[in-house]
């Protein structure tokens, strides 16, 4: 049973409740791919999406989600929002718990603002991705495409390679993947790794081929730059030159190994455009459909939490 009242981040979710949402979206998954699409699952409800931060296939992917099950489904332009004005965010979130959505969608640029709002409004939140914090919905998504591909999500060797300091998607796969009982580790220079990481039972090699023996997941991360306030690395050039993944350093991983990025790309950063797109080792096409399928479970299992009593006609 998920008992979940929000999804705030990986951090809350035990084994089980990771299964019950990757089967549900296998489902979902399937059913994507037909020709039959729709479902009522989130029929009367309305999902709001509040994007603080730019986002190309997140917020496609949740407005996607929703529509697929029925909800009535609204994109504020935070870029034209009252929070240019001065608003503050928990003032932009009480007018809009006002209005009584049902699933509150959100991604903020400061890590922690996402619970913080989760804990002033009676509807569902889903994080979006919050600062360096979480993105939970990219973990889930990264594992059922690895399920998929693998055959399971145990005693698997994953590496992640990049800029970890930066990335929530990096701690909320860290998380998830400890807590399914896989091998992780971080390939990075020194200077990427956050301080404490080691605590987390993850091994850590700043040497490229080194790291990738043994691997059965090779995941990429961008080199976030936005968020970096000062030089993290040398040059991009350097960077490409000891930290990209190009086909002659993938060698050194299983020879079954697969390729993720969660994307944005920065081709020839952090990834050699060649391989991101050999679709014999690259599944960074299937993470995106699985990012519908993995938002559709979520916010169907969240729905259900909502102890909403669907009008009957007794009722109108
Ligand atoms: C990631 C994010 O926003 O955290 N992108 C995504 O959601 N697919 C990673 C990134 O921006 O590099």
């Amino acid at each position: 049973m998920f008992t979940h009242r929000h999804l705030l981040g990986i951090e809350g979710l035990n084994q089980t409740d990771i299964t019950t949402l990757l089967d549900l979206a296998d489902q979902y998954a399937a059913q994507n791919r037909g020709p039959h699409k729709h479902g009522q699952a989130l029929a009367g409800l309305t999902q709001v999406n509040m994007f603080f931060e730019n986002s190309t296939r997140t917020q496609a992917s949740f407005e996607i989600a929703g529509m697929r099950l029925g909800a009535d489904v609204m994109n504020m332009a935070m870029q034209a929002s009252s929070i240019k004005k001065g608003e503050t965010l928990i003032d932009t979130a009480m007018t809009l718990n006002a209005m009584h959505p049902d699933l509150l969608v959100v991604r903020h640029p400061h890590s922690g603002a996402v619970n913080l709002l989760a804990s002033k409004v009676n509807c569902a939140v889903l994080n979006a991705g919050d600062g360096r914090h979480e993105h939970p919905t990219q973990a889930l998504l990264d594992a059922l495409t690895i399920r998929r591909r693998k055959g399971r999500l145990h005693r698997l060797t994953v590496a992640i390679c990049g800029d970890i300091a930066h990335s929530r998607v990096a701690r909320s796969n860290i998380m998830l993947l400890g807590r399914m009982e896989n091998r992780v580790r971080l390939i990075a220079p020194p200077t990427l790794i956050p301080s404490g990481m080691d605590q987390l039972g993850v091994e850590i090699t700043d040497d490229m081929r080194e790291g990738l023996k043994g691997v059965d997941v090779v995941m990429m991360l961008r080199l976030q730059k936005e968020r970096m306030d000062g030089g993290f690395i040398p040059s991009s050039r350097e960077y490409y030159h000891r930290f990209g993944l190009d086909a002659e350093k993938l060698k050194h991983a299983n020879e079954d190994a697969i390729v993720m990025h969660p994307g944005p790309m920065n081709r020839g950063v952090e990834i050699d455009g060649t391989l991101a797109d050999d679709i014999n080792v690259s599944v960074i096409q299937e993470q995106v459909e699985m990012g519908v399928a993995v938002r559709m479970a979520a916010m169907d299992l969240l729905a259900r939490n909502l102890g909403i009593v669907k009008p009957t006609i007794s009722d109108a």
